[in-house]
């Protein structure tokens, strides 16, 4: 077989962060969705920021700074209430619905399961607990440890070193497209969820399989594994 762990991405692609925008459009009537697509993005180009900078905070901070950041930009006012709700249910995003089946089947076929993401420890693990998905994942490895964002390579050296295998051994899982490009320069191999149906960036690098949901992921690897199965005999 090509590969023998799998490592998950966790906000975006296990986690749903857009999940808020419905919270997000009781508490700012109409601007709901600007304002969860804004956060994401600011969130994101923080962590990009911060880590080109040396200037590492966890990301529960960051996403928090994110969050205010966006509602002073679309001239909402954010008061403490709104700030609690909102954080309180981005630490219990909602998980795409496919996810805990088609995890709990990988889990059956033998194969390492972890989640590589730059949430800091508590909040992955307040997500994947939310989630029902305790016990899934062998290692939550966050950035935290090295304190540099993907797409830095500190960061996606967490995996073959907690694996000791090397890259090209983990499948790398994610939904967004950035990350899945950085792993695969990696070294990764690569499987991109474009749940979107997204362009691939123009980077000049590729994944190594896409599919929409983790459904489709199952299907890779299924046949990944008969495909070696079948060339080792
Ligand atoms: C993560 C962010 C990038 O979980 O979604 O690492």
């Amino acid at each position: 077989m090509t590969f023998q762990a799998i490592a998950f991405d966790a906000y975006g692609t296990l986690f749903d962060v857009y999940s808020i925008g419905s919270l997000a459009e009781k508490l700012f009537p109409s601007k709901g969705e600007a304002l969860a697509t804004l956060w994401r993005n600011k969130q994101i180009e923080y962590t990009r920021l911060r880590t080109m900078c040396s200037m590492y905070k966890p990301f529960w901070e960051v996403t928090q700074d994110a969050l205010i950041f966006s509602c002073n930009q679309l001239g909402l006012h954010l008061d403490f209430e709104s700030q609690n709700a909102l954080m309180g249910q981005y630490a219990k995003l909602q998980a795409f619905p496919e996810n805990l089946d088609v995890l709990k089947l990988l889990q059956k076929m033998d194969l390492k399961l972890a989640i590589l993401s730059n949430g800091n420890p508590p909040m992955l693990e307040t997500a994947v607990n939310a989630a029902g998905m305790q016990g899934i994942f062998s290692h939550l490895l966050s950035v935290d440890s090295v304190k540099k964002y993907k797409t830095a390579p500190e960061a996606y050296q967490l995996g073959p070193d907690m694996f000791s295998l090397p890259a090209k051994k983990i499948l790398f899982v994610s939904s967004n497209a950035w990350d899945v490009c950085g792993a695969t320069w990696f070294g990764y191999t690569t499987f991109w969820v474009n749940r979107a149906g997204a362009p691939i960036e123009e980077l000049g690098v590729k994944p190594d399989a896409e599919g929409k949901t983790l459904q489709d992921l199952l299907a890779y690897v299924k046949k990944s594994i008969a495909d070696s199965n079948s060339s080792s005999h």
